[in-house]
């Protein structure tokens, strides 16, 4: 049979307007033909693509990053901390490695609470009691192992370069240190080798911290876990108060995992599993939105901020209850990310009224204005990809500083929940999943991701952020997807969050209009008046049709792609 004129013509106008449709965005942020890295620094985003094109891959470039941002971004890059990794080869295999902090063998599951059971204020969040024990090295090593190309001795030699030689402060560096002082300087006493008193332009050498890079480049794990490093590391934590020994560090482990995958419309997102909560999280809010025509309401607009915050709303009201480490709990997740589920989840929502948080508990709740945790994201010439989020919690973590090693120690502790109901530093509320117990991880919000559309490699993205790195990547992958934005467009947009309780929705200072927060309101939404915070400072790649990658470096920050 012969097929009708009028139909084919139909077909032809129809893959037209479908084409049209997915144009992509003009890149507007940096474009490179064939690999890229984006960090916070733009020392540590040279240094991993110098590993590059030295012929090291991905997997040796991320070594590379996340040793240099130690140096030249001690606010958050660590060796005192954790982090999680995810990735995908060019052949398309994906994996994730979790190298998240866990509780000392002594801890207990009340060892924050005082006799009458109230959390004992900052013992969780500063100095050597909240210290967890450090996942990074162990991380790193155990990329290197598994798929790195280069000796790690040719790794570390740059980084251990520049700690030798010294970083320029940045203005935005020389204000951390500012805004800190105070705090680093009442922890560690007015002695400390930590030079906090640094001004924009000036050189900072690490001499200290060169060498302990040094033993871990000659010694691997050993150089950090054994010997003179958890020597001198344990005995300072403890000589502090702390609970971290020489055991728990030589037990200490980084455990390859499942990524959690899913679908929504035409992609395929590949992000962290437990004990991050961000892939689950993810997962259900995408999934939540995905029966809505999200790109018709407008970015921005009051219809897409409802939807996303309902989503958001019922998502991590499930992230509080149910998640934990999968090693301790049993995580309900083929019920959590049923279609089933979600979608009853979901009857309650309406665009005519918000959904109320049961039990608002604004008012006792800071959310802190916090970007202390880093992303960074790498594409290499072969086309694998690597997604990495690594912290010390806070702005340089715990405070605590080791002048012997020339690191800070994290406060992780204070991710897992001290008290059930009570808020942590995010005001992000813990249940019984997420309770403390010897050589536990505690529950994380970090989200590296990646996203494929049809069945290639298309985003590399991840933020800071505490609880709002899950809505902050989300809304990444939306503005890219849904609204048709160029990469760096994307990372730009201001951005919104809500996690259930507190029951408000927070905005970034730009880019939302009075008018619009008034409508909201007369919907029933508590709007977060008070500040006026950052949301996220996102670090991302984008795979253009032809190979070429486009970076997507957050302004919020000095975060800087290179490439080439
Ligand atoms: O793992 C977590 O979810 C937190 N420790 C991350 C902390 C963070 O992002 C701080 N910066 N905003």
């Amino acid at each position: 049979m012969k097929p009708n004129k009028n139909v084919v013509s139909l077909a032809i106008i129809l893959l037209l307007l479908i084409g049209c449709k997915t144009l992509p965005a003009t890149p507007t942020g940096l474009v490179t033909e064939k690999a890229m890295v984006v960090s916070a620094r733009e020392e540590a985003s040279k240094i991993g693509v110098e590993i590059l094109k030295k012929g090291g891959n991905a997997f040796d470039a991320m070594v590379a990053t996340e040793m240099a941002l130690v140096v030249a971004y001690p606010f958050a890059g660590n060796l005192g901390g954790g982090g999680f990794m995810v990735y995908r080869k060019s052949d398309g295999t994906t994996g994730a490695l979790d190298y998240r902090e866990k509780a000392p063998l002594s801890a207990t599951k009340d060892m924050y609470l005082d006799s009458s059971g109230n959390v004992i204020p900052d013992m969780s969040t500063v100095g050597a009691t909240a210290v967890g024990v450090p996942g990074t090295v162990a991380g790193m090593i155990a990329v290197h192992d598994k798929f790195g190309k280069l000796p790690l001795e040719e790794i570390f030699a740059p980084v251990i370069a520049l700690a030798q030689n010294g970083i320029v402060v940045t203005q935005k560096q020389a204000e951390h240190f500012e805004a800190y002082r105070d705090e680093i300087l009442e922890v560690n006493g007015g002695s400390t080798t930590f030079p906090i008193d640094a001004k924009p332009g000036d050189i900072l050498k690490y001499p200290v911290l060169a060498k302990t890079l040094q033993r871990i480049s000659e010694q691997g794990r050993d150089g950090f876990y054994k010997g003179e490093t958890a020597t001198s590391l344990a005995a300072f934590i403890q000589q502090n108060g702390g609970f971290v020994t020489v055991e728990d560090l030589a037990e200490y482990e980084a455990i390859w995992r499942t990524p959690i995958a899913f679908n929504y419309k035409d992609l395929r997102i590949i992000s962290m599993s437990p004990p991050s909560s961000g892939g689950i999280t993810l997962n259900q809010i995408f999934r939540m939105m995905e029966p809505y025509k999200v790109s018709k309401y407008g970015h921005n607009s009051e219809k897409e901020i409802q939807l996303f915050t309902e989503a958001a709303r019922r998502a991590y009201a499930d992230r509080n209850y149910y998640l934990g480490d999968p090693d301790f709990v049993d995580i309900p997740k083929e019920t959590l990310l049923s279609d089933a589920y979600l979608k009853k989840r979901m009857e309650s929502f309406s665009f005519k009224k918000a959904t109320k948080s049961s039990d608002i508990q604004e008012g006792n709740v800071q959310m802190a204005e916090s970007m202390e945790t880093t992303h960074y994201s790498i594409v290499d010439h072969e086309g694998n990809a690597v997604s990495v989020t690594t912290t010390l919690n806070g702005a340089y973590g715990s405070k605590l500083y080791s002048d012997e090693l020339g690191f800070f120690l994290n406060n992780e502790m204070d991710d897992f929940s001290a008290k059930a109901g009570v808020p942590n530093m995010f005001g992000l509320i813990g249940a019984e999943a997420n309770s403390i117990a010897p050589e536990k991880r505690m529950l994380s919000s970090m989200t590296p991701t990646l996203v494929e559309r049809d069945g290639k490699l298309w985003m590399v993205v991840g933020t800071p952020g505490g609880s709002t790195i899950i809505t902050a990547v989300a809304q990444t992958i939306l503005n890219a997807y849904e609204f048709n934005m160029s990469m760096q467009k994307a990372v730009d947009a201001p951005r919104f969050h809500h996690q259930w309780l507190p029951d408000v929705i927070m905005f970034e200072p730009q880019g939302f209009s009075n008018q619009l927060k008034d409508e909201l309101r007369s919907k029933g939404y508590n709007i977060n008046e008070e500040r006026t915070p950052i949301i996220g400072k996102v670090n991302a790649i984008r795979i253009l049709p032809d190979g070429h990658l486009e970076g997507g470096a957050d302004r919020r920050g000095d975060d800087t792609a290179v490439g080439f």
